[in-house]
C-alpha cells in the first residue's frame, strides 16, 4: 500500500463527492432562478438575491457559499458575482455553452439507482420510458444548445448536397427524436422542407407535438409514435439519428429500415456521442461522463429491446461503420465532429 497514492485518491474522491453535491445545488439554482437572477454578473448580497427570487435568505447564503467554494461564483466582502462565462453555462439557456440542463440527467441516475440494481441483477434491461421524468426534460435541455449552435451552421453543411435539398424542399425523418429539439431546429431553418419525428416513447412524442405547436411549426413538423424499425415511407431525402442509435436494441435493424426509407440518393445523418475506437482512447473527462451515463441509460435501454446489441455510448466510428455496412450502406464517413459528438454520414 502506497500512502501517497492513497492520499491522492482520497483527494480525488473528495473532489468527486463535492462535484456530485454541487450538481444537486446546480439543479436548485436552476429551478429557483438563482443563476438567472445573477446573469447580469453584478455583485449581490445573499439578502438581495433572496429578496429578488423569493427564497429564504439563510439558505441562499449557504447556497452562495457552496457556489463560491465550487468556483462557480466569485466572493468579495460578503458580495457574490456570477462571472459572465459561468452565466453562459448556468443562466442563459440560449447560450451555446448552456449546460445546467445536463444536471437533471445526472439527477435521474440517482433517482433510478434501485432500477439499475434490479437490471444489473436481472436481464440488464431498463427501458427509456421507465426512467425518472427529469431524464426526459433534462435530455432535451442538455442537447438543445448543441443543436441550436451546430446543426444548421456546421453539421448539415458537412453532409454532401443535403443543404441544397433542404432549401428546395426535402422530406426528413428524425428517428428517436425525443422531445424533438433537433427536428424543430431544422424545421425553423428550412421552411420548404417537411419534417417528421419518430420515437417509440409515447409521452416524448406528446411533448414534441406541443413544442411544435408552441413554435408555430405544427403544419410542417409532426411527431408520431413509432419504433426505428416500423415508421412509414420510402421517399425520404434525409433520415437522422440524434444521439439514439446506440440506445437501440437493434441498431442494424434500424439502419436497414433507414436504408429502405431513403430515396436512392438519400442520406443518413448519424449523430453519436464523441468516442475513440478503443477504451484507452475514451479514458477522458468526456468519456468518463458518457460511460457513466451509458451504464444507467443507453446500454440498459438497448438490452431492454429485441436483439439487445448493447453498443453503449462509446461505440466509436469503426463499430458504427460496421453497423451501417451490415445494413447494406456502401458509403460511410465522418462528416465532422465536436468535443461531444461524432457526425457521420451514410449513403447507399
Ligand atoms: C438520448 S435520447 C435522444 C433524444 C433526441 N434524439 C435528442 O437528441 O434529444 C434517445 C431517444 O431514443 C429513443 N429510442 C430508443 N430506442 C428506440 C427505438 N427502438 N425506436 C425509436 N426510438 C427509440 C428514446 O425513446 C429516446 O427518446
Amino acid at each position: 500500500m502506497d500512502e501517497a497514492r492513497l492520499h491522492d485518491f482520497m483527494g480525488k474522491l473528495v473532489g468527486d463527492m463535492g462535484a456530485a453535491a454541487t450538481l444537486a445545488n446546480v439543479i436548485l439554482g436552476d429551478e429557483l432562478g438563482l443563476y438567472r437572477a445573477m446573469a447580469d454578473s453584478l455583485p449581490t448580497t445573499p439578502e438581495a438575491l433572496a429578496e429578488k427570487t423569493g427564497c429564504h435568505p439563510r439558505l441562499v447564503r449557504e447556497w452562495l457559499c457552496a457556489q463560491a467554494a465550487s468556483g462557480y461564483m466569485v466572493h468579495d466582502k460578503g458580495r457574490f458575482v456570477l462571472p459572465e462565462e459561468q452565466a453562459m453555462a448556468l443562466a442563459l439557456e440560449d447560450s451555446p455553452a448552456y449546460m445546467a440542463g445536463g444536471a437533471a440527467v445526472v439527477a435521474a441516475l440517482f433517482h433510478d439507482k434501485d432500477k439499475l440494481v434490479a437490471a444489473m441483477r436481472g436481464d440488464g434491461g431498463l427501458a427509456w420510458g421507465d426512467h425518472h421524468p427529469c431524464m426526459f426534460s433534462g435530455t432535451e435541455r442538455f442537447f438543445r444548445p448543441g443543436y441550436r449552435t451546430f446543426l444548421v451552421a456546421e453539421w448539415l453543411p458537412a453532409l454532401e448536397g443535403v443543404v441544397a435539398k433542404l432549401q428546395s424542399g426535402a422530406k426528413v425523418a428524425d428517428v428517436g427524436c425525443g422531445h424533438g429539439a433537433s427536428t424543430l431546429v431544422m424545421a425553423q431553418a428550412f421552411p420548404a422542407s417537411t419534417f417528421i419525428g419518430y420515437d417509440y416513447h409515447g409521452p416524448s412524442i406528446a411533448i414534441a407535438n406541443m413544442r411544435a405547436r408552441e413554435a408555430g411549426l405544427a403544419g410542417r413538423v409532426s411527431f408520431q409514435q413509432a419504433s426505428a424499425k416500423d415508421y412509414p415511407g420510402h421517399d425520404h431525402d434525409l433520415v437522422c439519428f440524434f444521439d439514439c442509435l446506440h440506445d437501440m436494441g437493434d441498431p442494424v435493424g434500424a439502419a436497414k429500415h433507414a436504408y429502405r426509407a431513403l430515396k436512392a440518393d438519400g442520406t443518413v445523418m448519424l449523430v453519436e456521442p464523441y468516442a475513440e475506437d478503443s477504451l484507452e482512447g475514451n479514458l477522458t473527462p468526456v468519456g468518463r461522463l458518457f460511460y457513466a451515463a451509458s451504464t444507467f441509460i443507453c446500454t440498459p435501454n438497448s438490452l431492454s429491446q429485441e436483439v439487445g446489441l448493447g453498443l453503449g455510448a462509446q461505440a466509436g466510428e469503426a463499430r458504427l461503420r460496421a453497423v451501417f455496412e451490415e445494413a447494406g450502406f456502401n458509403r460511410f464517413r465522418r462528416a465532422t465532429q465536436t468535443p461531444f459528438n461524432l457526425i457521420l454520414e451514410a449513403r447507399k
